[in-house]
């Protein structure tokens, strides 16, 4: 391979013209085309980025030495088994694909093929998540919250596949334990896929995981907790923030009974608690460059080296798994407690009436 990587894009929409951004302004690679079949669009990357548009992406076939996917995920498939098939290294958007045996069979090919398979978990490069992996806390409590408004984008899948997935694949990576059981339960408001989802997965060391997704919730938010023995760490995902919190040492050692102090002392307690007690801390992890750079420069690197990837094809079939777990209990949940009354995400009970009424011309609107 020459020194120059020769890297294709296909799907160039909202995230797809960001992989081909950058992708371009890599010293070490060449970006010899993108590929989208919305002509408009494709063309307008291809001009911005200094290189050729196709509208059908076979076309980069035999042209590159690597390629990024990142069309709609029920499309991850069809198009990765046409890049394996070549032997081109490939990074494949999160979650790998839409459904588990096309996740496995994407992971046999690439391994038969020899051949990098890189997933785009990209909060797995998120400075403040790299920097709790560095820690020395065992996970035995972790709730993970992804909420977001609806964008109209990757309505080929409901929220678990697009949302918590991404919390799937960090739990995976912290946990290393087999899972024991899944619950998991949702709704659909938009009347497609599931679009607010709640779900529990305990594993087999006793670590209990909660994921709460939602893409019609008002506010953005992207965070996890992780309590264990040590003490505690939460993440905000958005602001690369990480907060930690540990017992001092005489709260460790058990010096301090809160039941047994009269009220002078619990004042004192209460006032001291942040600091003395508890010990916290605050890191703001904006020190590195932007996470997707970062991603695709580990991809460029694994292709040259033939090094594992940190998201490879094997963390990405895990997480479409236990997707496909959550969505299987989810599907199941009894409203009612009665298999046969309503269950899952498109049945709900019938409701007792509207919570409150809208002046007449806005409900008119
Ligand atoms: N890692 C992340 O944080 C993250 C964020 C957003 C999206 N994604 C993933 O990226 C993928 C794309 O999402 P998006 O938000 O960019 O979607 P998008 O709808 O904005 O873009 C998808 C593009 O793919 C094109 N396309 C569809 N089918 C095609 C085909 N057969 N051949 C060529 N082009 C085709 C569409 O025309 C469109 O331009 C999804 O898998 C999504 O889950 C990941």
């Amino acid at each position: 391979m020459s020194d120059i990587l020769k890297v294709g894009v296909v799907g160039v929409g909202h995230l797809g013209k960001e992989h081909a951004r950058i992708l371009s302004s890599m010293p070490e690679v060449e970006l010899v085309g993108v590929a989208d079949h919305n002509v408009a669009q494709v063309e307008a990357v291809a001009q911005c980025c200094g290189t050729r548009a196709f509208t059908d992406y076979r076309s980069l076939l035999p042209l590159v030495n690597a390629a990024i996917i990142v069309v709609p995920t029920t499309h991850h498939h069809h198009i990765s088994v046409d890049f394996l098939k070549h032997c081109i290294p490939l990074l494949v958007e999160k979650p790998l694909a839409g459904i588990p045996h096309e996740a496995e069979e994407l992971l046999e090919l690439a391994l038969q093929q020899e051949v990098t398979l890189q997933v785009g978990h990209i909060e797995r490069f998120n400075p403040a998540f790299e920097e709790l992996l560095n820690l020395p806390l065992r996970p035995k409590y972790i709730t993970s919250e992804r909420c977001g408004g609806f964008t109209g984008r990757s309505t080929d899948v409901g929220v678990v596949l697009d949302l918590m997935v991404h919390d799937l694949d960090l739990v995976l990576a912290l946990v290393q334990a087999p899972i024991r059981s899944v619950q998991a339960l949702g709704v659909s408001v938009l009347g497609g896929h599931e679009d607010v989802v709640q779900a529990r997965v305990t594993f087999a060391d006793g670590c209990v995981a909660d994921f709460a997704a939602s893409r019609i919730n008002p506010v953005l938010s992207r965070k996890m907790q992780v309590w264990g023995a040590e003490g505690y760490a939460g993440i905000d995902f958005s602001c690369r923030r990480l907060t930690l919190m540990q017992p001092a040492v005489h709260m460790r050692q058990g010096r301090i009974n809160s039941r047994r102090l009269d009220s002078a002392t619990l004042t004192t307690l209460k006032a001291e608690l942040f600091g003395k007690h508890l010990q916290t801390t605050e890191r703001d992890c904006n020190n590195s460059s932007d996470q997707l750079t970062r991603e695709l420069a580990d991809f460029v690197r694994c292709v040259r080296t033939g090094q594992k990837p940190r998201v490879d094809g094997v963390a990405g079939c895990e997480a479409v798994k236990l997707a496909w777990q959550i969505l299987g209990s989810l599907r199941s949940h009894a409203w009612e407690g009665d298999a046969n009354g309503p269950c899952g995400p498109w049945q709900l009970p019938a409701p007792r009436g509207t919570l409150f009424d809208l002046p007449a011309q806005v409900a008119a609107a």
